[in-house]
């Protein structure tokens, strides 16, 4: 916001004790206007797994099934997952367990520094309705069990989408890893990285079939542009997909700010560009609010979920196709949308995201991200209107009094507008400390995600093309064009 404005704007709040409203004007149809609209893919929100944990989730955490079929009841299609992290380079296969992951730990809340896994592991990633991607181990430099473990992901895994070879490759020499022993840097990694396509893509027989990249450090000494800068034709027709890693981190104050949201995703433009010149996608293949399993103060409350509402359609705008937060040790993860007993709080913000991009198929942004107050809107594959996404970025702790901001939508048609809201009783609010966070007035209930309660909608009346309705701050609505 420029200072000036700002300045009226505080002025303003003093003398009328309201802010004046921000407008937007809504395009009538995709592709129309000033604005860039980003093809969508059919479910652009998605989960990523900690690779050890990937069984438990599945068989020993109830919501689990429950959280992901709330978003089909949406979308109608399952939500995208990726099996990985830093423990898919601890995992080795062994084709005589008939157990899904064996290692062990001293502490239940810890990830195992090394495991196995068996071909039941993959038959239960093939269980999986939607599109799967597993991510398998390079920074033990054992290809040939890597590529044992790649068939029996091309048989089993029906929706295999992807394979990954390794994961954040530029920590593998901190780690100790064997791959990095004699040296490693990122061009060292990417002649690593493009032998290890073809061999483990010829293998299957499949192309294109690997996820790239992956990397945690922001480009552009990591990432896809660099990446992508070393590979000839023989190694492209392997790679099905660049994929960045990202956490953000910051209080939640900042975590949440759209301005610092839209700012933390133009980091990744020229990748995004790289990859798409390609024509391959470029994914967030494992993301979350903060690094090594979110932070207690910030990763479970409501802020954390806006964040989560807003970065995810941020990073769609932006071209980034999927986007795949990580859940990590069952027990023992701050940032997690669902555990064994509660859920989290960033469930709703990814819940209200994907009711926003549901059957969509372009989303635009009305706003340049330089200010605290966000708008989205999308579109029907035919172009028609479908709904709008209003975000309220301005933080409130809950103490002292809670501002508002009047949004203003132009160039509508009809008469009403109907309208669902994201709140809490502020952004510091935590589901699993009892915390009631809301949308359209439903709640997803702990221990086995069901929606509970009965659907609240607001009437949102349009006089002269226009409405206006107000947000409090840290809140965000989810409006209906049809
Ligand atoms: C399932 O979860 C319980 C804790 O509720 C744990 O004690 C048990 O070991 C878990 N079983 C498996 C197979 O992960
Ligand atoms: C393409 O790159 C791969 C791996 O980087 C290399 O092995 C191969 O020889 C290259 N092919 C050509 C035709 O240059
Ligand atoms: C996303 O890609 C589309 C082309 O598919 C382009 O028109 C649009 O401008 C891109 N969006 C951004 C934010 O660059």
């Amino acid at each position: 916001m420029n200072p000036t404005f700002g300045y009226l704007l505080s002025l303003l709040t003093v003398i009328y004790g309201t802010v004046a409203a921000v407008t937007f004007t809504v395009p009538e149809r995709a592709r129309t206007g000033s604005y860039k609209y980003a093809p969508l893919d059919l479910a652009p929100v998605g989960i990523s797994f900690e690779f050890f944990a990937f069984p438990s989730y599945f068989t020993n955490v109830t919501a689990t099934n429950q959280c992901l079929a709330n978003w089909k009841d949406l979308t109608g299609v399952w939500p995208p997952i990726r099996i990985g992290g830093t423990t898919q380079d601890r995992a080795q296969y062994d084709a005589g367990t008939s157990a899904y992951v064996v290692y062990s730990v001293s502490n239940p809340a810890d990830a195992p520094s090394s495991l196995t896994f068996g071909s039941s592991f993959l038959t239960l990633a093939g269980g999986y309705g939607g599109s799967v991607v597993v991510g398998l181990n390079r920074g033990k430099n054992q290809i040939q069990n890597t590529i044992d473990a790649a068939r029996i992901a091309a048989s089993e895994v029906k929706n295999l989408l992807a394979i990954e070879l390794g994961n954040e490759p530029e920590y593998y020499s901190r780690n100790g890893q064997p791959i990095a022993s004699g040296g490693w840097s990122p061009a060292i990694d990417a002649a690593s990285q493009n032998n290890w396509a073809i061999s483990v893509g010829s293998a299957v027989n499949k192309r294109p079939i690997i996820q790239a990249g992956n990397s945690n450090d922001s480009p552009p000494q990591w990432g896809a542009e660099e990446l992508i800068a070393t590979q000839n034709a023989t190694v492209k027709q392997y790679i099905k997909t660049y994929s960045h890693h990202n956490y953000p981190g910051g209080s939640i104050t900042s975590l949440m700010s759209h301005k610092g949201i839209s700012s933390n995703l133009h980091v990744f433009d020229a990748d995004v560009a790289a990859a798409l010149k390609e024509n391959k996608p470029y994914i967030f293949g494992e993301t979350n609010s903060v690094s090594g399993g979110g932070a207690a103060g910030v990763s479970p409350t409501f802020g954390a979920a806006l964040w989560t509402m807003d970065y995810v359609l941020r990073a769609t705008y932006s071209n980034i196709s999927r986007t795949y937060f990580h859940h990590g040790t069952v027990g023992n993860c701050q940032y997690c949308f669902w555990g064994r007993y509660s859920m989290g709080a960033p469930y709703y913000g990814a819940y209200a995201a994907t009711a926003l991009l549901a059957k969509a198929a372009y989303l635009t942004a009305l706003d340049d991200g330089s200010t605290n107050y966000a708008a989205y809107v999308s579109f029907g594959a035919d172009g028609s209107l479908l709904r709008a996404l209003l975000y309220n970025s301005d933080y409130f702790d809950g103490s002292g009094s809670r501002s508002s901001q009047s949004f203003e939508l132009r160039g509508l048609t009809g008469t009403t507008l109907k309208a669902k809201r994201l709140t809490a009783d502020s952004a510091t609010s935590r589901v699993d400390r009892g915390g009631v966070v809301s949308f359209g007035g439903q709640t997803f209930t702990d221990g086995n995600c069901k929606i509970s309660g009965t659907e609240e909608t607001e009437s949102l009346s349009i006089s002269d093309g226009r409405t206006t309705v107000t947000l409090k701050a840290s809140e965000a609505l989810l409006v209906y064009f049809r």
